[in-house]
């Protein structure tokens, strides 16, 4: 059975802020946040909804489909606009659906989550699935916390996922989730998000070698043939110590947390959008897609651009 990704599409809020910033109300530096993290600035704005219409907007315009030709929405946000509803169905009528429409909650790693679960979709005889991964993080966000302030920010990204009996740009899937690693990274019902940083770290390192090796012995394909890394964007170090443990050039990797910081869910099409903005995604080759978080939470998958 044959998935395709068609277009995608972003969207950021308007408003910069630079670690300067952020600099003059916290106890932090430019260049402290630039050596730890390898963020520079991130946009603040927005909520998951307009984001996630403006970004499906693009990846609807992109794929040529019209609001007709969608027959599920998936919209993974760990920060809906509400608790209930869900986001999504908000999101759709905006958008001028009329199909179903569901959130998802897998963190940082919602937007892998999201492309699986409408791949298992297009297997009951759905034909189109819009998938967007959108985040509001500033609202969760303690401003006088260092330690979280300098990381998160907001931001949707989108793309359109098509049946296709000819073929797949899908050639595996990985996934996991260890709810024993739950206090590490959490956000209590009318609080602000809390993380052990250097347990994260280590874990995220591990899980997505792991998980990444798993996903290409999967796909029966090695290292060596990997063209592009497309990772969540939390911390440049994470994605150096991955390619690096995975034997992938640094180089290969994308890397836009230097620009818009961890935007959560948002963050894999984010980098995946600047890739192809940028020439990286040729015909043929083979993308390695990863990511981690809350939850524990992980996912990686590789895939072939047809
Ligand atoms: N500005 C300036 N100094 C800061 C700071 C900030 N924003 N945050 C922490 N510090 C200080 C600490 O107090 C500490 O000072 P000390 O040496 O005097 O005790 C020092 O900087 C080092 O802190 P540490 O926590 O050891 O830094 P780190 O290298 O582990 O980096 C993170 C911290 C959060 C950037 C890093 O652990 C990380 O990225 N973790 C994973 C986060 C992640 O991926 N989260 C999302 C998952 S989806």
């Amino acid at each position: 059975m044959g998935v395709r990704f068609r277009g995608w599409g972003i969207a950021v809020p308007d408003k910069v802020v630079t670690n300067d910033d952020l600099s003059k109300t916290l106890d932090t530096s430019d260049e402290w946040i630039r050596e730890r993290t390898g963020i520079r600035e991130r946009r603040i704005g927005g909520s998951a909804m307009t984001l996630g219409v403006a970004a499906a907007e693009k990846a609807m315009a992109a794929s040529g489909v019209g609001p007709a030709d969608i027959d599920f929405l998936v919209m993974a946000t760990t920060t809906p606009d509400r608790l209930t509803p869900a986001t999504a169905p908000m999101v759709a009528t905006r958008l001028g659906l009329t199909c179903p429409a569901m959130d998802l909650n897998a963190a940082c790693s919602g937007f892998m989550y999201a492309v699986r679960t409408a791949q298992g979709l297009l297997e009951t005889g759905n034909r189109r699935i819009l998938v967007i991964g959108a985040e509001n993080l500033s609202r969760w966000t303690d401003w006088n916390d260092r330690n979280m302030a300098v990381l998160l920010a907001d931001g949707g990204g989108a793309t359109v996922l098509e049946y296709d009996e000819s073929g797949t740009d899908i050639l595996s899937f990985v996934l996991g989730a260890d709810g024993a690693a739950a206090d590490l990274l959490t956000c209590e019902h009318g609080g602000f998000i809390e993380m052990n940083g250097k347990e994260v770290f280590r874990r995220a390192v591990r899980v997505v070698v792991e998980s990444a090796e798993e996903a290409m012995a999967k796909a029966g394909v090695t290292a060596s043939d990997i063209s592009l890394v497309v990772p969540h964007q939390a911390n440049v170090r994470i994605i150096q110590a991955a390619t690096q443990r995975l034997g992938i050039d640094m180089d290969r990797a994308v890397v836009v947390l230097d620009r818009y910081g961890n935007t959560s869910s948002a963050s894999i099409p984010l980098a995946m959008d600047d890739a192809i903005v940028n020439g990286r995604v040729r015909p043929g080759e083979l993308a390695l897609l990863t990511g981690f978080g809350a939850g524990m939470t992980w996912a990686s998958s590789v895939v072939r651009w047809s």
